[in-house]
Parts: structure tokens; C-alpha cells; sequence
């Protein structure tokens, strides 16, 4: 078959793929888009969205449970997973509709199912079709990782099969306490299973400000969800009756079933990456600020690249390379300004630099400020606790960190970005009035506070 050219030939159509190829045919560009699953990746199909839909039914079978604390008479009977899914699954399926339909509207994509493999800095090979482009990029993903000594199979799950369970386990044991697994710990617990967090490291969600990692802990505490932290799993072994997980050390953990959460690596073997030449460093793509590989041509975009593992950077990405392909000179995505949120419950919001991460790069002039949600009106309705925690440059300094926990504090996180991201003074934010009661509002006073006039908070 003849060659098929393109101007730019993607493989791989999950957050990173897909939002360059619809940025790149907005630009003009004729576009090849490789898959050889679903349009949409793991966060439409296996990863954010179905998760999240589980962790609302997580939030209504609390709210259910909760009812007679707002005065609502209601028993929880049960989780009908059957329900769970096909309503989890009627959200994805709307959304994977919608984003199919958006591909076959653009002008200038050329979809193409099936398998890809680089075969030289300029085409994608898929079957007997030859795609051949100025630019390809490399999109190909993430996928989860698990441990030797720790064969996913039966009971033991990574999140993929965990999304699928047809049944509400009585214990489950959840290995690795970083995002995937509290928000897992989070549901489980939410539908009534005994629930262990193993994790390595001394706290949980590691990556994060340490005092979002003791709120989490305590919020967990209060939900009866056990955390062991500093605990490394050395092996796990299953039968009919349950997993058998056994820590370094000698513990023995027992449940029904085992969760894997120990990280995702990138998908970039048996691609035809190495053999065209592209560096690879631990299985990552390490790329320079405009995403451009070590081959002329070749650029990754999304969980291939080093940095956090989320699908917005990996939008961002895609459209970053379609607008510098087409020449207009986009600002880099920088990974610090990339908001975080962690869906459990409390939930977990945070954007910019930690407090130990500022002290590292601003000195010893940094300082924080902790807003405590007790004196949130909203946050009190809600019943929720949890706080903001501000880090500031210098005494005179921007903002330079928001890290938020409590209920729905991820919704708040849209403003934090903007303050960090336009290096705000508390006094910028301070002047502006913030909906009262909202829990936005805490966000509005926890910058008053900064700025020396407090209003429901301590200074
Ligand atoms: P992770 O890297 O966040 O956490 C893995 C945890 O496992 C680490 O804390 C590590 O110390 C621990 N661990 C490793 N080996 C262990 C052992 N032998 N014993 C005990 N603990 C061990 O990886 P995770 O949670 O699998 O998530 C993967 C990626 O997916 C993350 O990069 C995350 O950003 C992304 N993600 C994001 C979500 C969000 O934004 N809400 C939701 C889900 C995933």
C-alpha cells in the first residue's frame, strides 16, 4: 500500500492523542489518529471518569447512611453493583459518544483503528497501512504497575479490574496509599468493606504537603479505614477463601480481595521507540520543554513525559504541540502549576509549591497560613472539617502553594490555580468579595487572614 501523508501522525488517542488531534485539525492540520482500544484512553474508559463516578455513588451511599444527622430518616440497605455499573458505564458511554462524534466532525482527522508501532521518525505503521507525517507524536499512555511478587489475577487487582467488581467485598486490602489508592480505600469503605491502606512510605499521598497527609489520615481514622503507613507488602498469594498479604517484617494481612496501587509506568515497550532511536530513561520519554524528543520530528506528550500522571496535563500537552507545531508560539506547560485533586473522601485539592518545596526555593522568608473550615459556614452544612493552607514566597511575596482538604474542596481549586499561576499577593485576593456561604469563601478568607485583617479566623 502507499504511504498515507499527514501532517502530523499521532499514536495513541487517550487525553494527550485526542486533544492535540482536535487542536491540530482546529489549526488546519491534517491529522492521523492511532488506537488500537477506545477513543478516549484510560481516564475516559478505565481511569478518571469511571472512578469518579464510583466515588459518587461512594458519596450518596454516605450521605444515605448519614441521613438521620440532617434529619433524614433513611436506612442503607445495600450497594446494588449492577446499578453502580451501568450507571457508571451510562456516563462514560454518553461521554465517549459525545468525544466520537467531535472526531468525526473535525475537518482534517483521519481515525485510524488498530495497533501502532513507530517504524521511523516520520511513520506509524498500523497493520499494512504506512502513515507518514512531518511531526509524530508519541501518546501511547500509562498503564498500572504491580509488584514481583504480586500476580494480578482472581483477587488481586490493579484499579482496572477493580473498576468492574460485581460485588461489595467484606475486607479488602489496598496496597500503595498514594491517589489510586485512597480514593479505592475511599469507595470501598463508603460501601461497607473493611478497609486496610498499606503503604510504603511514612504517610500517605506522599507527593503532597504533610499536612494534607495527617488530615487525610485522620479523616480516614474517623471513617474506620485502617492505615499503615510505613508497611512494605513483600508478597501476596491467593486461594478460593482470600488473599494472604505478607508485609516485610513478617505481618500477615488477610481479606477478600487486593487492590494494586503502586504507581503507573509508561507504555512505551515493543512500540518501535528504541529501534527508531528515541532515548528512553526508566521506560519514560524524557522530552525538552516544547515536549520534543532526542529525534528531529518526534514529540510525547501526556503520561509518557515525566512529571504528574494526570489527564489534564495531558490535554494540555496535546493542544500545547498542535499550537507549536502550527507555529504560534505557546507558553510550556509547567508541572507546578498543574492542579491536583484527589478525589477521596476528605477530598484533596493542592496546586503549586509544598511548604518544604518553597523553603527549598525561596529560603527561609516563606511562611503559611493554615484556615481551619470549622469557620466556613458552607463547610459546617456540609459537615465536613479540613482547611487551606496557604504558602507565601516572603513576607512581601505571592502565593506561591494552595493545598486544600475537606469535602468538594476540589471545585475550589480552579481559583487557587489562578492565584498561583498569576503570582497573587494576599492582598489581591483579599479585595475581592467571595459568595458567602460557599467553601469558597474560605478560600477568600484564608487570603484576608494573610493579608493581616482576619474576618472568621484567627490571625
Ligand atoms: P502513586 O505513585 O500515586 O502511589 C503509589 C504508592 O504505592 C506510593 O505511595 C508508594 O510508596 C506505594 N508503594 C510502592 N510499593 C509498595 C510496597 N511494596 N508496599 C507498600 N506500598 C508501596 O500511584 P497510584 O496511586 O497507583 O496512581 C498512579 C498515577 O495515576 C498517579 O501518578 C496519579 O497521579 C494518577 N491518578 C490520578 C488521579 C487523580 O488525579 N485524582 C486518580 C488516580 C490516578
Amino acid at each position: 500500500m502507499p504511504a498515507e501523508e499527514f501532517d502530523i501522525v499521532i499514536l495513541g488517542a487517550g487525553s494527550g492523542g485526542y486533544a492535540c488531534a482536535l487542536r491540530a485539525a482546529q489549526l488546519g492540520k491534517r491529522v492521523a489518529l492511532v488506537e488500537k482500544d477506545k477513543l478516549g484512553g484510560t481516564c475516559l474508559h478505565w481511569g478518571c471518569i469511571p472512578t469518579k463516578a464510583m466515588l459518587h455513588t461512594a458519596e450518596v451511599a454516605d450521605s444515605v447512611r448519614d441521613g438521620a444527622r440532617y434529619g433524614v430518616s433513611a436506612a442503607l440497605e445495600g450497594i446494588d453493583m449492577a446499578a453502580v455499573h451501568s450507571y457508571k458505564d451510562g456516563v462514560v458511554g454518553r461521554l465517549h459518544k459525545g468525544l466520537q462524534g467531535l472526531v468525526k466532525a473535525a475537518d482534517g482527522i483521519t481515525y485510524v483503528e488498530g495497533k501502532g508501532r513507530l517504524t521511523s521518525a516520520t511513520t506509524v505503521t498500523v497493520g499494512d497501512r504506512e502513515l507518514t507525517g512531518q511531526h509524530v507524536v508519541l501518546a501511547t499512555g500509562s498503564y498500572a504497575r504491580t509488584l514481583p511478587g504480586v500476580e494480578v489475577g482472581g483477587r488481586i487487582m490493579t484499579s482496572e479490574q477493580a473498576l468492574q467488581v460485581d460485588h461489595v467485598p467484606d475486607r479488602v486490602i489496598v496496597l500503595g496509599g498514594g491517589v489510586i489508592g485512597v480514593e479505592f480505600a475511599s469507595v470501598f469503605r463508603s460501601f461497607g468493606a473493611e478497609v486496610t491502606v498499606v503503604e510504603a512510605l511514612e504517610r500517605l499521598v506522599a507527593v503532597e504537603d504533610p499536612a494534607v497527609s495527617k488530615a487525610l489520615e485522620r479523616g480516614f481514622r474517623k471513617r474506620k479505614i485502617a492505615v499503615r503507613t510505613g508497611a512494605k507488602v513483600a508478597s501476596a498469594t491467593q486461594d478460593d477463601a482470600g488473599v494472604r498479604v505478607e508485609l516485610e517484617g513478617g505481618d500477615v494481612l488477610e481479606a477478600d480481595l487486593l487492590l494494586v496501587a503502586v504507581g503507573r509506568g509508561p507504555r512505551t515497550q515493543d512500540l518501535g521507540y528504541e529501534q527508531v532511536g528515541v532515548t528512553l530513561d526508566r521506560g519514560y520519554v524524557p522530552t525538552d520543554e516544547r515536549l520534543r524528543t532526542n529525534v528531529e520530528g518526534v514529540r510525547a506528550v501526556g503520561d509518557l513525559v515525566p512529571g504528574p500522571q494526570l489527564a489534564h496535563r495531558g490535554f494540555a500537552h496535546g493542544i500545547f504541540v498542535a499550537e507549536d507545531i502550527a507555529g504560534l508560539e505557546p507558553t510550556p506547560v509547567d508541572d507546578t502549576l498543574v492542579p491536583k485533586v484527589t478525589y477521596c473522601d476528605p477530598e484533596i485539592a493542592t496546586v503549586g509549591l509544598t511548604e518544604e518545596q518553597a523553603r527549598e526555593k525561596h529560603g527561609e522568608g516563606v511562611s503559611v497560613y493554615e484556615y481551619n473550615l470549622g469557620g466556613n459556614g458552607k463547610s459546617q452544612i456540609l459537615g465536613t472539617a479540613g482547611f487551606i493552607k496557604l504558602v507565601r514566597s516572603a513576607p512581601d511575596g505571592p502565593v506561591v502553594g494552595v493545598h486544600m482538604v475537606g469535602a468538594r474542596m476540589g471545585e475550589q481549586v480552579g481559583e487557587a490555580q489562578l492565584i498561583v499561576g498569576w503570582e497573587a499577593l494576599p492582598e489581591d485576593v483579599a479585595q475581592f468579595v467571595h459568595a458567602h456561604p460557599t467553601q469558597n469563601e474560605a478560600l477568600g478568607e484564608a487570603h484576608l487572614a494573610l493579608a493581616g485583617k482576619p474576618l472568621h479566623a484567627h490571625a
